[in-house]
């Protein structure tokens, strides 16, 4: 499948118990088929809305989301979706192993590959032993952590994630950084990356979107023109690194007082 996702004219309007909030203005990008974008925005600019429009859990108000050309209405097969709330995301009477086996039951897969694809993903994200544990068992970090491992267990074409680290401490973060870079880099999915971590968003991404404060547009897109092989060690401590990522942050900054784009980025010395 060509999974490339197109976003067009995006505008999302909450209405309803007499209050009405224009989540999302006018969004218009691509994410290419195979692109690891990242995508960085005040609180509240309205992130997660635009990835449950783009995962199909949302209608928009108007304009529309192209997933390999086709309209998205519905959650797309293919796609896989790592949720911000991550308490809310698992099933509490299903146990860890369960919970990720359960997207791969559309999948007609058999029981044994099943049982693989579980197992590998339980133990990319450092939980092999959680298999058999209730949700309610693990703390904060574990359960997003099991929540990761069903996105990757089910071999997505697409990924969304939502701030997916948020509560997982800095070294298992680290280490989930490099596995996303990793199986984007191996298995050529496309990946949309919310953070509000401007680190993160420059470490991971071969671009960065910034967005505005509402009502939220595309306040710049930024190339990362750092190497494909990137270290947790040496990358973040390379002069680019440090250019980027003060680009990133004056353009927040800029979004935040809601003032346009500045000029572009210098070029690398
Ligand atoms: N179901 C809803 N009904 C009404 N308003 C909503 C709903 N969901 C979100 N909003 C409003 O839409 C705006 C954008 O919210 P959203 O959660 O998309 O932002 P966000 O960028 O993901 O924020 P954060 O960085 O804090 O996760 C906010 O003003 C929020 O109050
Ligand atoms: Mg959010």
């Amino acid at each position: 499948m060509h999974a490339s996702l197109v976003v067009s004219g995006l505008r999302k309007v909450y209405e309803g118990s007499g209050r009405r909030v224009e989540a999302v203005r006018d969004l218009t990008f691509t994410v290419d088929a195979g692109e690891l974008v990242c995508l960085v925005g005040p609180s509240g600019c309205g992130k997660t809305t635009l990835l449950k429009c783009m995962a199909g859990l949302l209608a928009p108000t108007s304009g529309e989301v192209l997933l390999g050309g086709r309209r998205v209405s519905g959650p797309p097969p293919g796609m896989a979706f790592v949720f911000q709330e991550y308490g809310r995301s698992l099933f509490p009477w299903m146990r860890v192993g369960e919970n990720v086996e359960l997207p791969l039951r559309q999948k007609k897969l058999g029981r044994a590959r099943r049982g693989e694809l579980v197992a590998d993903a339980l133990e990319s994200v450092g939980l092999a032993d959680a298999a058999g544990a209730y949700p309610w068992q693990l703390s904060g970090g574990m359960q997003q952590r099991v929540a990761i491992a069903r996105a990757l267990a089910y071999e997505p074409e697409v990924l969304l994630m939502d701030e997916p680290f948020a509560a997982v401490d800095a070294q298992t973060r680290a280490d989930l950084e490099d596995l996303v870079r990793r199986l984007w880099r191996e298995r050529g999915i496309t990946v949309l990356f919310v953070t509000h971590d401007i680190d993160e968003a420059v470490y991971l991404g071969e671009r960065v979107l910034v967005l505005s404060a509402s009502p939220t547009v595309v306040q710049e897109q930024l190339k990362v023109d750092l190497p494909a092989e990137r270290d947790q060690l040496h990358t973040r401590v390379s002069p680019r690194f440090a250019e980027l990522r003060t680009r990133v942050y004056e353009q927040i900054q800029a979004a935040k007082r809601g003032e346009p784009a500045v000029e572009d980025v210098p070029p690398p010395r």
